[in-house]
């Protein structure tokens, strides 16, 4: 019986420190959007191997290269995700998807593949 009520007092703590971890939108909702949208350039892992790769000049981006991880910040994604590349097949996505696709799909692309923070 105190185990049992422990474990009710205990939910509440947790939800805060998991909410405290994870300010972004939903990952489900970030990999939804990466499969539909991004996955066909980008390619499943995230590395640039896509089918569509042979044909682009340059060549989507390797989320998972060492390079990237340095040269990519949580903003910087952001704003290339949503205004685009000038000059690349990456194009804007601001009118295509919410602000809060766009933050999950990026947020899904830092955890997920690239396995970075934020
Ligand atoms: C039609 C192919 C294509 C699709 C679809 C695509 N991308 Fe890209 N993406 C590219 C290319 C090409 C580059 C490299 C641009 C460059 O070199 O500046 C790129 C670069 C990027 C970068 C790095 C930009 C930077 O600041 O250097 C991010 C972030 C990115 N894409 C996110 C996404 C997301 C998120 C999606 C899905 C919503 C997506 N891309 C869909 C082709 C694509």
């Amino acid at each position: 019986m105190m185990n049992y009520l422990a474990g009710i007092l205990l939910i509440p703590g947790w939800l805060v420190t998991a909410s405290h971890d994870a300010p972004h939108p939903g990952l489900d909702l970030g990999k939804k959007v990466y499969l539909e949208r991004c996955k066909v350039c980008h390619g499943i892992k995230g590395n640039g191997k896509s089918f569509a790769a042979n044909a682009l000049n340059p060549p989507p981006k390797n989320f998972t290269s060492e390079p990237s991880k340095k040269q990519l910040d949580q903003k910087r994604m952001i704003d290339s995700a949503t205004n685009g590349r000038p000059g690349t097949a990456m194009m804007p996505w601001k009118d295509v998807l919410t602000q809060e696709e766009i933050r999950a799909v990026v947020h899904y692309i830092r955890k997920e593949l690239m396995g970075v923070e934020g």
